[in-house]
């Protein structure tokens, strides 16, 4: 695999006059530049508004230009006009790049289009992604990815010499810094060794949960810990036979034997009966740290915010591998996709091409697990072959799996599922989804500590006619989603539930008739 560096040579060796750089990582990316510039053989000029023009000598030493060189547009004259070779870094450029400075970008292309000779090369950084329309074609964009281990190594070594601490250079300590940036990785293991007095496996615990803080600040990846079990999620069985089998394609073999790790697979299905669960069992089954990823909170903040939210999640997502990135309620982000060129400048449009490019392209073992119950706000691109490595549609419990779930659930409150009549209680419960077979035991419960009764099967019972299921309200909804998923999904469970009872308008409360009417905005199925 060429590394970024390597990339990087590459561009400016094939001609490249300006490159875009990515990062919130100043250090490294000076790092990088130093080395381009030696390789090429080209002093280093250093720019930022703030400090004007620095030179860098080759004992790294940085001494100071023109400290007045601190307007953007004059530099980039400046640099047109030289006669002298060089390397120009600029430092946090992204005020400049906004879309109505049109001299700068003016500028930068009289730059990109000089000739080779003498040969300048200018590096623009900027923490967040995205460049003006005039320059995307002719500005390259390399984006830094997060420190593998190796320069985590350099990290732990450098951050124990300055404070004075003993370090072993753990491969389980570097494990745990995996995902955080350098100047993150640099602090966690400072914090650590200020705690303990020195570096070594006694600070795994300690970087791994600083790590977790840092994830969740980023808001849109969360670290989910479960110890949800797959005998904990009743029914599915086409589903787990599957993962069971995918699961070891992650294993060592699997590569040598031919197989890619697996891509991912697509939940979709009616609400509450165990997408959710299932991407937490996969996660513990497999014994990988499962990311839950909320694409609601990608979208907003600052221009190029959302782009680098999902850019950051996804890096994250694969220096943690392998692991289980789940993303529940998919199509949550993706409302509006159509009309999203005219209502937000297509920033939702580049943010699922990114998501489906890295799926697409993603070598490591990032496992997506992506939930959804609505199927008219998926973009097709989404479902088309080479993103999931299957679709599985995730129906309502059939009379046998109802029994599981039941038994599951009264075994979680400790209860013997022998003592009550299941047959009965599944047979009364069609069309009930697991979360209502979980709330009917619980009411069963409430009635039965009310009544100073232990609970028996008539609580639960009592309980499922007091429930007026989704499956009711949301018949059509359903039947919708069975035709869709007909030529288009596998089924998780193996067989079909069965039909949901038609209701009788007369019987259906007010207010729930008014929901039940179909919904004018889901589009009808294509047989
Ligand atoms: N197949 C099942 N086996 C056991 N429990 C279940 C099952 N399905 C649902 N439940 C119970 O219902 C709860 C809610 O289910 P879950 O969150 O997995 O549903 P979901 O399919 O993700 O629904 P939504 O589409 O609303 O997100 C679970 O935490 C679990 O307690
Ligand atoms: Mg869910």
């Amino acid at each position: 695999m060429t590394t970024m560096y390597e990339h990087l040579l590459h561009l400016s060796r094939a001609g490249a006059n300006i490159l875009h750089f990515v990062s919130y990582e100043w250090e490294r990316v000076r790092g990088l530049v130093i080395g381009l510039s030696t390789e090429l053989a080209l002093p280093l000029r250093i720019w930022s508004q703030s400090t004007g023009l620095l030179r860098h000598a080759d004992d790294a030493n940085v001494t100071i230009e023109d400290d007045a060189a601190t307007d953007p547009l004059e530099l980039l004259k400046q640099i047109h006009g030289s006669d002298e070779a060089g390397v120009w870094l600029l430092e946090d450029f992204q005020p400049f790049l906004r879309e109505d400075h049109h001299p700068i970008h003016r500028w930068l292309r009289e730059i990109a289009r000089l000739p080779q000779r003498p040969r300048k090369v200018v590096l623009l950084s900027t923490p967040l992604p995205g460049l003006p329309l005039d320059l995307r074609k002719e500005v390259p964009t390399v984006e830094l990815e997060l420190p593998s281990v190796n320069d985590l190594r350099l990290v732990l070594a450098d951050a124990a010499s300055a404070l004075g601490v003993r370090a072993d250079a753990d491969d389980a300590l570097l494990d745990a810094a995996r995902g955080l940036t350098v100047m993150e990785a640099r602090l966690a293991f400072g914090k650590a060794a200020a705690e303990r007095g020195r570096l070594d496996h006694t600070a795994v615990p300690f970087v791994a949960r600083e790590k977790e803080r840092i994830i969740k600040q980023s808001e849109v990846l969360e670290y989910y810990p479960t110890e949800i079990r797959m005998a904990d999620v009743g029914g599915l069985d086409q589903l787990k036979d599957w993962l069971e089998r995918r699961g070891r394609a992650f294993g060592a073999g699997a590569r040598d034997f031919g197989l890619d790790a697996p891509k991912g697979v697509l939940l979709l299905g009616v609400q509450g009966c165990g997408k959710s669960l299932l991407a937490k069992a996969v996660a513990a089954t497999w014994q990988f740290p499962l990311l839950r990823f909320d694409m609601g909170k990608v979208f907003g903040g600052i221009v190029g915010q959302s782009e680098a939210n999902i850019r950051t999640a996804l890096q994250v997502a694969q220096a943690l591998a392998p692991c289980v990135l789940w993303i529940d309620e998919i199509e949550k982000g993706l409302a509006g996709m159509g009309s999203s060129d005219q209502t937000d400048g297509g920033t939702t449009a580049r943010v699922v091409g990114s998501l489906l490019t890295w799926m697409q392209e993603k070598r490591d073992p990032v496992f997506v697990v992506a939930t959804a119950n609505r199927i008219d706000m998926l973009p097709p691109e989404l479902l088309r072959k080479g993103r999931f490595d299957e679709i599985f549609f995730v129906d309502l419990p059939t009379r046998a799996v109802r029994e599981e779930i039941l038994t599951i659930h009264l075994q979680k409150k400790r209860r013997n599922p022998k003592d009550f009549d299941l047959k009965s209680l599944s047979g009364q419960s069609v069309g009930f989804s697991g979360a209502e077979l979980e709330e009917a035991v619980r009411e069963g419960l409430y009635d039965a500590f009310a009544e100073s009764r232990e609970l028996a099967t008539e609580h639960i019972s009592r309980a499922l006619t007091k429930t007026f299921p989704l499956s009711r309200t949301m018949r059509d909804q359903i039947e919708g989603l069975r035709q869709w998923a007909k030529v288009r999904a596998r089924l998780a469970n193996g067989e079909r539930p069965e039909d949901l009872p038609v209701e009788h308008t007369e019987s259906t409360p007010p207010k729930l008739r008014q929901e039940a009417a179909r919904n004018p905005f889901v589009p009808v199925p294509r047989s």
